[in-house]
């Protein structure tokens, strides 16, 4: 496929427009029809062009489509005005089973890729190192890793970036903490490091009660950052330990980051003297306190005075925000980026809108480069209260995981009684992980939800085992015709169930470009459980073993195009397939 039947709907009529309006470049505004009494597609790029020369818009309407009828075309079997001037616009059979049965040779193909191929930069995951992972680190990287997916599957280059908190103010806790352990009994370290989360909270009650280790923490962090050797020695042990527990977690979660992608804030250290300089250089840095800000006249708090962004502490140090301005103009000038995005937490967003904003002022990229937060809501316990243990504890990522694949296998045990026990589990694991990867990634990103197990592990409604479900089921009905000797051969359209999921099909490439540009990746969750739902449409309406020779074949080959679309829409969004359930 070149390119999707909305693409070129939207030249076609584009044109016409202009042609019938004398103004240039009008944009035909072709959606998918949100209904299929309204046809396949629906312009509505009229309205607004009339308006702007005061002529009635069905008029305009019945010109351009006239116009589009004039002209040779076999994709469009049908054109009809409706409301105040939208064209109703329905796809010719022909068409449709022209690029239905190209998909069916190269299923890849059902993917276009873009044209002019950008360089996008994808911040995700981002935890800080100092404590486990725990569930407040779940969407971002649920969300980054599929949108990463979605986008190099069309074609960009993606650079990701694992912006991993490892250089402050707790870092000299733990390092003065291991070090005193250390003296005590040296061969216990690793077995206490098990257990990060017992680590630093052991480590923060020395800290506040015992105002001498206290003393000794900072002058840690003092020594790690100014480089002592001995020092940097027991930090590398902590981060190395750290990381190896969220690359268990990337591992058990699918998620495609490496060693190769960590963008510690340790490495951009030796940057922060240099940014501070320049924000000076160009008038920014003004003293407040002690300390280098920065005063934006955009930016004011609540009391009516301008909030500071804070550059340099008044002791030297500096902040999350130098570090995430080095990284800016790191990403603009190093990694040539076109699109700069930031997957993290919502409650982030002033911390963004300020340093994109002073990486503006300051000019640190090129004028090509856009800077994006995408943020995510909160993921919210049954009370509606952020998620937390019985005892109000943060809940530590690999617990909840290791609690979805446990009750996946209830659930997959309580559906298949007799399967054996071995392949129970392998399939649990695979739906366990799913369902709490889909439950996230079908929601809007932006807004807080409500962590349901009950729901998210449903074989009914918009979920991961409704859909694995449906993928294995038609993989089993391949099965039977492969036995009963199906030959690949060519699809056809006898029934309208046909035709509807054939369309729907067709229109996978639109949805992935459009998670790919606005970063929602709920729009291609929503597009795999409408597919899902005509493929059961189609199954009701047409028999497949059952029908002669031809009609078998053509229903086979739409079976298997059918669990093509899904298989690729689910592995964007890092899910895997079961061929049986
Ligand atoms: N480590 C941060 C946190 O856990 C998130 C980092 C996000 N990325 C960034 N460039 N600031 O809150």
């Amino acid at each position: 496929m070149k390119a999707t039947f909305k693409q070129l709907l939207n030249l076609q009529v584009g044109a016409a427009i202009s042609e019938c309006s004398g103004i240039e470049n009008c944009n035909g505004n072709v959606i998918t029809a949100s209904k299929p009494e309204f046809g396949d597609y629906q312009a509505n790029g009229i309205m607004s062009v009339a308006k702007q020369l005061d002529r009635n818009p069905r008029e305009l309407a019945q010109q351009v489509v006239e116009h589009l009828n004039a002209l040779e075309n076999n994709i469009v079997e049908s054109y009809a005005i409706a409301g105040p001037g939208f064209i109703n616009i329905r796809i010719s059979n022909v068409a449709l089973l022209s690029l239905a049965n190209v998909a069916l040779l190269k299923p890849e193909a059902l993917v276009t890729r873009v044209a002019s191929p950008a360089t996008i930069v994808v911040d995700y995951s981002s935890p800080n190192l100092a404590k486990e992972m725990h569930v407040g680190h779940l969407r971002g990287t649920i969300i980054g890793d599929s949108l990463v997916r979605v986008m190099e599957k069309v074609g960009h280059k993606i650079v990701r970036q694992n912006h991993v908190g490892d250089w402050g103010t707790q870092f000299g806790m733990l390092i003065a903490f291991m070090q005193e352990l250390q003296k005590q009994k040296t061969g216990e370290l690793p077995q206490q490091l098990s257990d990060l989360e017992q680590f630093y909270r052991a480590a923060k009650n020395k800290f506040d009660a015992d105002p001498e280790f206290a003393d000794e923490a900072r002058k840690s962090v003092v020594k790690l950052q100014s480089g002592d050797p001995s020092y940097k020695q027991v930090w590398n042990q902590f981060i190395e330990e750290s990381l190896t527990h969220c690359e268990e977690i990337y591992d058990k979660l699918n998620i495609t980051l490496s060693r190769d992608d960590l963008d510690a804030e340790s490495r951009y250290n030796d940057d922060l003297e240099g940014v501070t300089e320049l924000l000076n250089s160009k008038g920014l840095l003004s003293e407040s306190d002690g300390a280098k800000v920065v005063f934006l006249s955009e930016f004011v708090g609540k009391d009516g005075n301008p909030l500071p962004v804070i550059i340099q502490k008044s002791d030297g140090g500096y902040l999350y925000s130098t570090t995430d301005l080095a990284a800016i103009k790191f990403r603009s000038e190093e990694l040539d980026a076109d699109r700069s995005l930031y997957v993290v937490d919502a409650r982030q967003s002033l911390h963004f809108q300020q340093v994109f904003a002073v990486s503006k002022s300051a000019q640190l990229t090129s004028d090509k480069i856009s800077l994006e937060h995408i943020a995510y809501g909160t993921m919210m316990g049954s009370d509606g209260t952020p998620f937390k243990t019985r005892s109000g504890d943060t809940v530590k990522l690999i617990d909840l995981l290791d609690e979805s694949v446990r009750r996946a296998y209830d659930l997959v045990t309580e559906k298949n009684p007799e399967l054996d026990k071995e392949l129970c589990l392998s399939i649990a694991k695979k739906v366990g992980i799913a369902s709490v990867k889909y439950a996230d990634l079908s929601k809007n990103r932006t807004s807080d939800y409500i962590f349901d197990w009950s729901m998210m592990l449903s074989f009914e409604g918009n979920t991961a085992p409704y859909l694995m479900y449906a993928y294995a089921r038609i993989k089993s009905i391949l099965r039977k015709g492969e036995a009963e000797d199906f030959e690949e051969e060519i699809i056809s359209i006898d029934e309208n169930e046909e035709r509807l999921l054939i369309l729907k099909i067709l229109q996978i490439s639109d949805i992935i470009h459009s998670v790919s540009e606005d970063c929602f990746p709920n729009q291609l969750c929503n597009y795999l459980y409408e597919l899902a739902g005509l493929f059961m449409r189609f199954y009701e309406a047409c028999p497949i073993l059952k029908s002669d020779p031809l009609k078998r074949n053509s229903r086979l080959s739409l079976a298997k195009l059918t669990a093509s679309a899904l298989q690729q829409g689910l592995d964007l969004l890092g899910i895997e397939t079961l061929e049986r359930m």
